[in-house]
């Protein structure tokens, strides 16, 4: 059966026609050396986006986060994240490897931690202690079902940081779609952040790189990190376009993809052998749970089927995106609908 809807990721989206012919005429020069007039032209509608005073082009989210720790930190130093953040189950341990940082885990909820977790995670300075270095709060929360952070909370835990003189960081894979759902503008949360990033290539649907800003020092830095990597790039205005393009036209439409995942939720939770938390499906990501342990029963069924979602940390992830409509979901809706009727008789 082939896929008819595609729930598995938002980092399935496909450059549309009208994406694909502005890269291709996209000015390009050499990335490398500061010199390709898209990637300046992304970089400085980043930064500004976000309230910073400079911003860099990267390859990767991946590579987004791992520069900005191994700026941040010394090697053995250490990282305060949630228990489910991207860098903890999905980074290959590059943490380790590229900073020489670990990372101490505290046990949020939906991927959102309290000042009491930070407090009680800071280490205190002596030596036999890691030194505390880096806070790291992911907007929005990927295994957390796509939660958005407060920003009163996000206020709270940055306040408790600085304080401590440690750094802030965002990994903002998905900050638009915080954006959006929480009418916050992006710029706000980023004076929270000493380093902060999106991906253009999940929700925006641009097929390439993250965008990271800072400070001018920061990104100094973060450039030369970036080479150190080999993720310096050449005539990279032909993938940056893709950013550029997205930036102007598909922030405002992701509110049509929180629309569907909501509708998605609710059909999901009238099925019987199905959980859902309706209350934690606040941007695009649905979560939900099948009954007797039948996950990946559930998931191939549904596969044969023509709907494909991924299936993680004990739940089923679909994923709502540009590349479908709400036609598609009525049918997903109608096949997940199916499978619980055949599973649960
Ligand atoms: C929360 C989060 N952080 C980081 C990443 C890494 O981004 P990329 O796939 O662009 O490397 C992802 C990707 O799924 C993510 O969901």
């Amino acid at each position: 059966m082939d896929i008819m809807v595609d729930l598995f990721s938002d980092t399935g989206t496909k450059p549309s026609k009208e994406m694909r012919q502005f890269m291709a005429e996209a000015e390009v020069g050499d990335e490398q050396l500061g010199e390709d007039p898209t990637v300046n032209r992304l970089c400085s509608m980043a930064a500004d986006l976000l309230g910073k005073e400079e911003a860099v082009y990267l390859p990767s989210g991946l590579m987004a986060n791992q520069i900005s720790y191994a700026v941040h930190c010394q090697p053995g130093d250490e990282i305060i994240m949630d228990k489910t953040a991207h860098p903890v189950h999905y980074e290959g341990g590059a943490t380790a490897v590229i900073a020489g940082a670990s990372i101490r885990t505290v046990p949020g909820e939906h991927g959102i931690f309290s000042l009491t977790d930070l407090v009680q995670a800071v280490r205190k300075t002596e030596y036999h202690n890691p030194l505390t270095r880096v806070v790291s709060v992911e907007q929005t929360s990927n295994l957390g079902g796509g939660r958005v952070w407060p920003l009163e909370r996000i206020e709270e835990v940055t306040k408790y940081a600085r304080e401590k003189g440690l750094k802030t960081h965002m990994d903002g894979a998905r900050l638009l779609n915080a954006v959006i759902a929480s009418g916050v503008p992006a710029r706000t949360y980023g004076q929270y952040f000493d380093s902060i990033w999106f991906d253009l290539s999940k929700g925006l649907g641009a097929p390439v790189g993250s965008v990271l800003a800072g400070s001018a020092e920061f990104i100094e830095e973060a450039r030369f990190w970036k080479q150190r990597l080999g993720g310096a790039m050449r005539q990279a205005g032909i993938i940056a376009a893709g950013g550029v393009y997205a930036l102007e036209n598909n922030v405002e439409r992701l509110a049509d993809d929180h629309l569907h995942a909501r509708k998605l939720a609710e059909g999901i939770s009238e099925l019987a052998g199905l959980e859902i938390e309706l209350d934690n499906v606040e941007t695009n990501i649905v979560l939900f749970k099948v009954k007797d342990n039948l996950t990946e029963e559930f998931a191939n069924l549904l596969l044969e089927k023509g709907v494909r979602v991924s299936s993680l940390a004990g739940y089923l992830r679909a994923v709502t995106h540009l590349d479908v409509g709400q036609k598609d979901i009525d049918f997903a809706l109608e096949k997940i609908t199916e499978t619980a009727g055949e599973i649960f008789k």
